[in-house]
């Protein structure tokens, strides 16, 4: 039992500032780009999770050095062809679709096979959706039921620029697609759905020659090959998904204030905060500022406000897409029916996230009708939860963890919740937060 946690009573009002843990897609990137910079690179406050320890092991497999300690993390860039691509090599992508999908972008010219294997949720994952643009570069790849990890990329030294068009508003396919357009001779055309943009701002940053043309639905990118990274450090500024949680939490608690320093705002990841807003709850940004390309705030956010239904704008699912189980939660507390569609992207994560939100409103006693990509929650502003609820079994996602925790600490109830260590991949701080709103 001692990777359960039981929780049997509402969390009192707070009055607190906080600090969440860096941003991991940020984190991810960063180890990337300084593995292929031509120098050391040096990043303070990276995310220290088993995702991005994963990236990490990874680029050490790669031939590149890299030194952690809790103050900062250096790494040791090669330049752009610096990999060192042994014969025989695995890498492990462990829990993350960001990593296992990204460094498939940057293997593509690999001069021998690489076999990439996950952990069983990542084992569950789509890697068609990479390895299909992928192969128009001239790499090969062999899947897993034509689908799954493990994979072998085989990779190819004379890479032809294509055209892509990605239509989910997946900012892992269009950053594999960046990633590899990087190594190709000539230019790559990408027409990608709007979707979190911290690749382009880094390349940006980087004045790598990756032009971005945002228009009204879409994004126009053309990239081509680059021949140097200049090595850079990165203050990883605190990451909005993990505050989300505490967002939540907030917003649901009566007499309740919290302000979180120096979070993300990327306009391609607030999709929780526009939600919220719309549904009445009181959320501000102070102290903006913008920091290499990302907008950067503090987030107050003051509780206990009367909060409605929502009838969701599609627009937000991919700027919202990690945030929708916490978000369903407010919707259960909301006065109306809210509804929320076009999300069949939810059952693609570490876990089949529509189901289990709606699994987990069911198990709350909250009534819900779900499809394969909708889901309509019926709310009550007076939900007090008195029974007995276990969470177990759902492929240890963190994400479906935390937010089972919240709702706990929201709704009372007493909570069985399996599976505590799966914070450890994107938020090995949460529950100490947790703590500190305690006292
Ligand atoms: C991420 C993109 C999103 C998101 C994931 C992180 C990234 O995935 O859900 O947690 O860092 O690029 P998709 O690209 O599959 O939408």
């Amino acid at each position: 039992m001692l990777n359960t946690i039981v929780i049997k009573k509402k969390l009192k009002s707070f009055n607190k500032k906080i600090i969440v843990s860096g941003d991991k897609s940020i984190s991810i990137r960063w180890v990337l780009f300084a593995s292929l910079a031509s120098g050391n690179s040096i990043a303070q406050n990276l995310l220290i999770s088993e995702d991005v320890n994963a990236a990490i092991k990874t680029v050490r497999k790669l031939g590149i050095k890299v030194i952690l300690n809790s103050k900062f993390c250096k790494i040791y860039g090669k330049g752009i062809d610096g990999f060192k691509f042994k014969k025989n090599l695995t890498l492990n992508a462990e829990n993350s679709g960001t990593l296992g999908r990204l460094i498939l972008g940057l293997l593509i010219n690999t001069s021998n096979p690489i076999k990439l294997i996950g952990d069983k949720s990542l084992s569950t994952r789509d890697f068609k959706r990479i390895s299909d643009p992928l192969s128009k570069f001239g790499g090969n790849f062999k899947l897993k039921n034509k689908r799954n990890l493990p994979l072998t990329i085989y990779g190819s030294k004379n890479l032809k620029p294509i055209s892509y068009l990605e239509n989910r508003g997946s900012a892992q396919c269009k950053s594999a697609v960046i990633f590899a357009g990087m190594r190709a001779n000539g230019t790559t055309f990408i027409k990608a759905k709007k979707s979190r943009n911290h690749s382009e701002l880094m390349c940006k940053h980087l004045n790598l020659p990756v032009i971005v043309k945002n228009k009204k639905n879409y994004d126009l990118i053309k990239v081509k090959k680059v021949k140097e990274i200049k090595p850079f450090d990165y203050k990883i500024p605190s990451d909005i998904s993990s505050s989300a949680f505490f967002i939540t939490l907030t917003t649901l608690s009566k007499n309740s204030k919290l302000i979180i320093k120096n979070v993300n705002i990327n306009p391609s990841r607030i999709g929780v905060i526009s939600i919220l807003r719309k549904m009445g709850a009181n959320i501000i940004f102070q102290n903006q500022k913008t920091y290499k390309g990302e907008k950067l705030a503090d987030i107050k956010i003051e509780g206990g406000k009367k909060l409605k239904a929502i009838n969701c704008p599609s627009k937000l699912n991919s700027e919202a897409i990690d945030e929708f189980l916490v978000i369903f939660l407010v919707a259960a507390k909301a006065k109306g029916i809210s509804y929320f569609k076009d999300l069949a992207e939810l059952n693609q994560k570490e876990s089949p996230r529509l189901k289990w939100g709606s699994k987990i409103l069911n198990m709350m006693g909250v009534k819900n009708i779900i499809t394969s990509s909708s889901i309509k929650i019926y709310g009550n502003p007076d939900l007090e939860i008195k029974k007995k609820i276990v969470i177990k079994n759902y492929l240890k996602d963190h994400r479906i963890f935390m937010t089972s925790v919240i709702a706990s600490l929201s709704f009372g109830g007493e909570w069985q919740i399996h599976d505590k260590d799966s914070i450890k991949t994107s938020f090995p701080n949460f529950l100490k937060i947790i703590n500190e709103l305690k006292n």
